[in-house]
């Protein structure tokens, strides 16, 4: 299994041109404020609090850059459906996330996580056809799994599914920081794509 043995903060920005150079495979999360990005990011590294977690929603503000192993990007995005911030600024978020899902030549793969337990939301299906109308491809990551039993984890997956209308190999993969369930299926599907697109 891949190991992200050398991980490195970049930058922090809200334009998408400022992505790193040299240019390399950038791999984004991306999901409603506080459904757990930056907490999965860690998970994936080994480092507490290497992307900044918080218990509050709106934590992560801009668009951050993490280099792994010197061979690609790991980027953390704004949270969307944060309220309790001014409507210019939700704006000026949702402009950089947008400009930077679009304009990006290295993005790779997008992971859309979604709360397990909550399921999508009106702004989750809202990204989810955007980015099919869009032409980015994703993958759906359901987070917070141990806050389920076995049995709810199973049938919310299978929700989630029907509710975004996943074909079976599309199924959300279920993700637990607390456990580090689905850590290795996320980075084998890092593997897979970086190996192939
Ligand atoms: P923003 O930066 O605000 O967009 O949030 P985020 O999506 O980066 O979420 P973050 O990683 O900051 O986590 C939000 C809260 O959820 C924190 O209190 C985390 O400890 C908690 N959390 C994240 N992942 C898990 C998980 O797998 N299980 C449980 N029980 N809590 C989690
Ligand atoms: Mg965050």
């Amino acid at each position: 299994m891949l190991k992200m043995i050398n991980a490195k903060f970049l930058k922090s920005t809200l334009e998408w041109r400022d992505s790193p150079k040299p240019p390399k495979p950038e791999i984004a999360f991306v999901g409603r404020s506080n459904v757990g990005k930056s907490s999965l990011i860690n998970c994936l590294v080994n480092i507490n609090n290497f992307a900044r977690v918080s218990k509050q929603p709106g934590k992560t503000r801009t668009i951050n850059f993490f280099s792994i192993n010197d061979k690609f990007y790991l980027v953390d995005l704004p949270g969307y459906g944060f309220a309790k911030t001014s409507k210019k600024e939700q704006q000026n978020w949702q402009v950089a996330l947008e400009n930077y899902l679009l304009n990006s030549p290295n993005l790779k793969t997008l992971f859309v996580l979604i709360d397990c337990k909550v399921g999508p939301k009106a702004n989750d299906l809202q990204m989810i056809e955007w980015l099919a109308y869009n032409n980015i491809p994703y993958k759906i990551i359901a987070t917070k799994a141990d806050k389920l039993s076995k049995t709810a984890q199973n049938s919310q997956v299978k929700l989630i599914s029907e509710q975004l209308q996943l074909p079976p190999e599309e199924a959300p993969i279920l993700f637990s920081v607390k456990n580090r369930t689905g850590r290795k299926e996320v980075i084998n599907n890092i593997t897979g794509i970086l190996r192939t697109r």
